[in-house]
């Protein structure tokens, strides 16, 4: 890896704006945004969220959490990796209280990391429409669900529009991931964390994500250690470089789905910048927030996805994000 990245490249973690809202938002206020956001899915976790805002003792134990471990997916993932018992009230209260070590413990070493395969709904008939085989590299991939569009063809429940092509009809030469934290599914906590973390309600998800699990586990995605925030240029240009020598022939494609919001704004572009110099495909699927100059080119996004997904910067579909609804543009 070249060490030729010029100083002052390394950008601080605690600067991203999602570090400082879970981080500094009061517990109340924390909670009730996060029943907002599970409203429509999972009426459990809204109600739990609601209840959790109103709860003097659980907010002081959320409270002592550290910076980011105070994002409430984490602590309510929790709860479902030990079973708790999920209904608001002085049961759920006691049973925190009593567990609140081991809880704590596993919501302070596990970040949220969702893997979700449902976006390879949108992001396989994106890859179909290159030329095959392909090479694909995948930023910030967790345990590498989305590395296996060729043995996890999805179709999106609700789609309008033309795809770009059918996303059966493609073929993967070699798979690479890279993440800060790479997640091995054949360990058996780390598929339970990943399951845990599908709110209850999405039976969908869980169906699918389970499927992928088993499918995956067969030939797991190789995934390697390494932080976007750490000299991004000689990251991705290594490893791309390392999947252009396994397989030569191949359309070598550098991906990411909900990666770069985690990532400070300045790191984001970094990071693209780094992918247009390696000369590989570039695959995006991110918050249109995340992508605004190519999402400005996708026109107005609809209700239920802001999502957006795009090949080399240009736009091809609005997504739910979980790829569950999709909008495919014209090119
Ligand atoms: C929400 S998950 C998305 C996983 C996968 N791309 C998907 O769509 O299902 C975001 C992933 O980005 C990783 N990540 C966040 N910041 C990172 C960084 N600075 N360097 C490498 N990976 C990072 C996290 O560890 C996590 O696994």
């Amino acid at each position: 890896m070249s060490s030729a990245t010029p100083p002052g490249t390394r950008i601080a973690r605690d600067e991203t704006r999602v570090s400082r809202f879970f981080a500094e938002t009061p517990i109340p206020e924390l909670y009730r945004w996060f029943a907002e956001e599970t409203r429509a899915t999972s009426p459990l976790w809204e109600a739990v969220s609601f209840w959790i805002a109103r709860e003097p003792t659980l907010e002081r134990l959320l409270d002592a959490l550290p910076g980011e471990a105070r994002q409430p997916n984490r602590f309510l993932a929790a709860l479902r990796f030990y079973d708790a018992p999920l209904q608001p009230g002085e049961t759920l209260r006691d049973w925190v209280v009593e567990h609140w070590a081991q809880l704590r413990a596993t919501i302070i070493s596990r970040p949220t990391q969702t893997n979700e395969p449902g976006r390879l709904a949108v992001l396989g008939p994106i890859l179909a429409s290159l030329p095959q085989p392909l090479a694909l590299l995948e930023l910030g991939a967790s345990a590498g669900l989305c590395l296996l569009p060729d043995r996890l063809p999805l179709r999106p429940v609700d789609a309008t529009g033309t795809p770009p092509a059918d996303g059966r009809r493609l073929s993967v030469a070699a798979r690479l991931g890279v993440d800060r934290n790479p997640l091995d599914i054949t360990r058996d906590d780390t598929r339970r964390w990943l399951r845990a973390l599908v709110w209850p309600g999405e039976e969908d998800r869980e169906r699918r994500l389970a499927h992928a699990l088993e499918v995956a586990a067969q030939d797991p995605p190789e995934v390697v250690r390494g932080d976007l925030l750490e000299h991004p240029e000689a990251l991705v240009g290594s490893l791309v470089e390392d999947l252009r020598t396994r397989a030569p022939e191949a359309t070598c494609v550098v991906m990411h789905s909900v990666t770069l919001g985690y990532l400070p704004r300045a790191a984001r572009a970094e990071v693209i910048a780094a992918i247009a110099g390696t000369g590989a495909r570039w695959l995006a699927f991110e918050d249109a927030r995340v992508l605004p100059e190519v999402a400005a080119l996708a026109g107005v996004a609809p209700e239920w996805g802001k999502f957006v997904a795009a090949l080399d910067g240009a736009p091809l579909a609005w997504s739910q994000a979980h790829g569950r609804r999709v909008r495919w543009l014209s090119p």
